[in-house]
């Protein structure tokens, strides 16, 4: 699978315009709506849950939305999700006691299933599931805010799971979180990334179209 998706991450959207900027970023060429949900439990910082998820439908917002669950515990909040309209839940497997049932109940609820790892999460977490799941996202920053610079060591980790992907011969996204700009997404691309979130790099920029057509130039050279 060698589509690029870009996926801007609304955490770093201007809140109190949130119907017209997820418009704008997809108007400006992006795939998916990355949707931050922060408990301040799980990680240090608050943001949005399911009713907003529910809006940006009721706006019309037809897009794949990929809420990244940052909250501990899991499972109740899943079927919440689902029926406010995410496409894709992926969760933290250290939020979840039981890894395997979260993703099959995210299944059950319609949705496509994610697990995601932080930076210092090993890629063995991945063995006995991988087959059933739909997305890997991996971190690159540790998480719970946007801005953050890239951690390094996330391009061989990139490596090692795009590999395990490709041995499994499953069509599973590889999607990288984290430091992501127009500056550093080659080099993220060729480590095996094929889904990219950018969350200040595109809403801080003046024209998201053309930080996104740079973004998929770079991804495609
Ligand atoms: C961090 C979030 C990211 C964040 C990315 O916990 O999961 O999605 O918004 O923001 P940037 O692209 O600014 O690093
Ligand atoms: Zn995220």
């Amino acid at each position: 699978m060698s589509d690029c998706i870009i996926a801007p991450s609304i955490l770093s959207a201007d809140f109190a315009r949130l119907g017209e900027e997820v418009d704008a970023v997809l108007a400006a060429g992006a795939d998916w709506v990355h949707f931050d949900v922060m408990d301040n439990h799980y990680v240090p910082n608050l943001t949005i849950g399911p009713m907003v998820c529910e809006a940006l439908r009721k706006h019309g917002v037809k897009a794949p939305i990929d809420v990244h669950l940052m909250v501990r515990p899991v499972d109740r909040i899943v079927p919440d999700f689902a029926r406010a309209g995410a496409s894709l839940i992926s969760f933290h497997p250290e939020a979840s006691e039981h890894v395997h049932r979260t993703i099959q109940l995210i299944r059950s609820q319609g949705c496509q299933a994610g697990l995601v790892l932080n930076p210092a999460t090993p890629v063995e977490v991945l063995d006995w599931v991988l087959a059933d799941l739909d997305l890997v996202l991996l971190m690159s920053v540790n998480p719970g805010f946007g801005g953050q610079d890239f951690i390094p060591s996330a391009l061989e980790k990139l490596r090692r799971v795009r590999e395990r992907i490709d041995r499994l011969g499953k069509p599973i996204r590889l999607e990288i979180d984290g430091g992501v700009k127009a500056e550093n997404i080659r080099e993220i691309a060729a480590a095996g990334a094929d889904t990219f979130v950018a969350g200040s790099a595109i809403f801080k920029a003046p024209d998201y179209a053309d930080v996104i057509s740079r973004m998929r130039s770079e991804v495609a050279a």
